[in-house]
């Protein structure tokens, strides 16, 4: 497995309409492993092929705490099949927003289908930390970040403070 770099906003292609895959055979498998191996590393619960710069609707998700056994799960072409009415607002973060925050409305649980490593189709209902984190990356496969829920003054202070540490960084190197 190999690390990849995540893109950090405001990069163009975290903002692209990624493509379905045909089939998940040896090469997204690799992308889906390589994509678990970078989100560990970044001690992230999700990522999405976009973060990468890969324009494909395939993401990795493990929500399994640190004294846990990891937990990933892998979908390609991942689809919403159900929602519930009810919502929940809880606070967001983005491995592509590096120390930001904000609170995002979503449904509480979610029935999804998708193509699992295996090139099998599966369904999975999730509810909490889960279905939040899945609809936040499915979100990334649209190029919508968390930060498009909020009031756009606020979306630009962010991408604003993002911006400027991007290039502090690169007078630094
Ligand atoms: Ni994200």
């Amino acid at each position: 497995m190999a690390k990849l770099e995540i893109l950090i906003a405001p990069d163009p292609r975290l903002k692209k309409v990624a493509q379905p895959v045909e089939r998940v055979d040896d090469e997204i498998r690799r992308l889906m492993d390589d994509m678990l191996d970078t989100m560990h590393g970044a001690r992230g619960i999700g990522l999405a092929a976009p973060q990468v710069g890969v324009s494909k609707r395939v993401l990795v998700v493990d929500v399994a705490r640190e004294n846990e056994d990891p937990r990933p799960i892998r979908m390609a072409n991942p689809e919403i099949v159900w929602e519930s009415d009810d919502s929940i607002c809880v606070e967001e973060g983005c491995l592509s927003l590096p120390d930001q925050y904000a609170e995002v409305e979503r449904p509480e649980r979610i029935r999804v289908r998708y193509i699992d490593h295996e090139n099998e189709i599966r369904e999975l209902e999730a509810d909490g930390l889960l279905s939040k984190c899945i609809q936040h990356e499915m979100d990334h496969l649209d190029g919508v970040l968390f930060v498009d829920y909020l009031s756009a003054l606020k979306r630009k202070m962010i991408l604003r403070k993002l911006a400027k540490t991007r290039r502090q960084d690169a007078v630094s190197v």
